[in-house]
């Protein structure tokens, strides 16, 4: 392991095969895990490692179905993994025992779910306490801690409400919220702006690239939107059934696609010129096309952060 990188997740060889009753696979024997896929046996994610450096965002894309989702919920093993190590700050999770496993999801991960993941019969502030509770913080500071993280996430004035009551967009906020309140270093995010209108999504978008100048957290973040994954991304990978085709930072993988799959995640230059020309934070780029009608492609893209501009 290379110490000095400052590595706050690392994910070695990680395998998850949803196998119903298939059983006894060996996923390093091809011919075991074939026979296991011939009888239904999914294989949701294949031989996955990475790596996330402290107060990085690692963005996942890929089409529906290529096992983002399976992935980041290996992470605190919500889902559990088939074969592989996953370290988080220097703990190993795969071998944590579960009193030790609660632990860890309490104080050092938090997770942001696709579809919201609230408590139903919870208010909008239960439901964002619920993880300070859990860990015995006292009333008073739940509150307090409470107020102020639903203030960022702009949902004041609905805080007795319950989910149902709220619009999905609102709903996700409140995720958001329960996540950012348990203030762990890292956070794990899936789609998390997917219900939001164009408006608030960008608007949460700005608030976490400024929680991550201030707090500096370490997250995976899954999407499936270019422009999110652009704006936020320190890291990409693409997915695709189970496997990562390409990592990179997004400008490597918006100029040097390694396949027509990745391509067509970064294929609609025009879409992306546009989407850079809106954002004052891109401004300094430069998108240069090859000219040649069919096969035109982004050639030069870079992304300033602050006052540097990443080539
Ligand atoms: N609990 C499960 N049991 C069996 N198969 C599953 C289970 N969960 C996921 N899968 C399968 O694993 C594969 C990956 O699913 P996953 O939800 O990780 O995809 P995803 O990339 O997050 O998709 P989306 O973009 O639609 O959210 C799919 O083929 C899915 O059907
Ligand atoms: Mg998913």
């Amino acid at each position: 392991m290379d110490k000095d990188e400052n590595f706050v997740i690392e994910v070695e060889h990680l395998w998850k095969i949803f196998s119903g009753c298939v059983k006894d696979i060996d996923v390093t024997d091809h011919s075991s895990l074939a026979r296991a896929e011939e009888e239904g046996a999914v294989a949701a994610v294949r031989d996955v490692s990475f790596k996330v450096k402290k107060g990085k965002v690692f963005v996942i894309m890929g089409l529906s179905g290529s096992g983002k989702s399976t992935l980041i919920r290996c992470v605190l093993r919500l889902v559990e993994p088939t074969a592989g190590r996953i370290i988080v700050s220097g703990e190993e999770v795969t071998s944590m025992n579960k009193q030790q496993l609660t632990d860890f999801r309490r104080r050092r991960a938090a997770m942001v779910f696709q579809h919201y993941g609230l408590l139903p019969h919870r208010t909008v502030w239960e439901n964002v306490s619920f993880g300070l509770k859990l860990r015995g913080v006292s009333r008073e500071e739940r509150r307090e801690k409470a107020q102020e993280v639903i203030e960022k996430v702009g949902l004041v004035g609905w805080e007795n409400h319950y989910p149902s009551q709220l619009s999905g967009g609102m709903q996700q906020r409140v995720g958001i919220a329960r996540a950012l309140v348990q203030d762990t270093d890292v956070l794990l995010m899936d789609e998390p702006f997917s219900g939001l209108d164009p408006l608030i999504r960008s608007e949460m978008q700005d608030e976490l690239l400024r929680l991550q100048n201030e707090f500096n957290k370490t997250v995976i973040f899954v999407t499936h939107d270019l422009n999110e994954a652009l704006r936020l991304g320190d890291q990409m990978a693409v997915m695709k059934e189970g496997v990562i085709v390409q990592a990179g930072t997004p400008q490597e993988i918006v100029t040097q696609p390694v396949d027509e799959y990745v391509e067509r995640f970064v294929q609609d230059e025009r879409r992306v010129a546009d989407i850079l020309e809106k954002e004052e934070k891109y401004s300094g780029i430069k998108v240069v096309d090859s000219g040649k009608s069919k096969t035109r492609k982004i050639r030069a893209i870079g992304i300033v952060r602050g006052d540097k501009v990443v080539p």
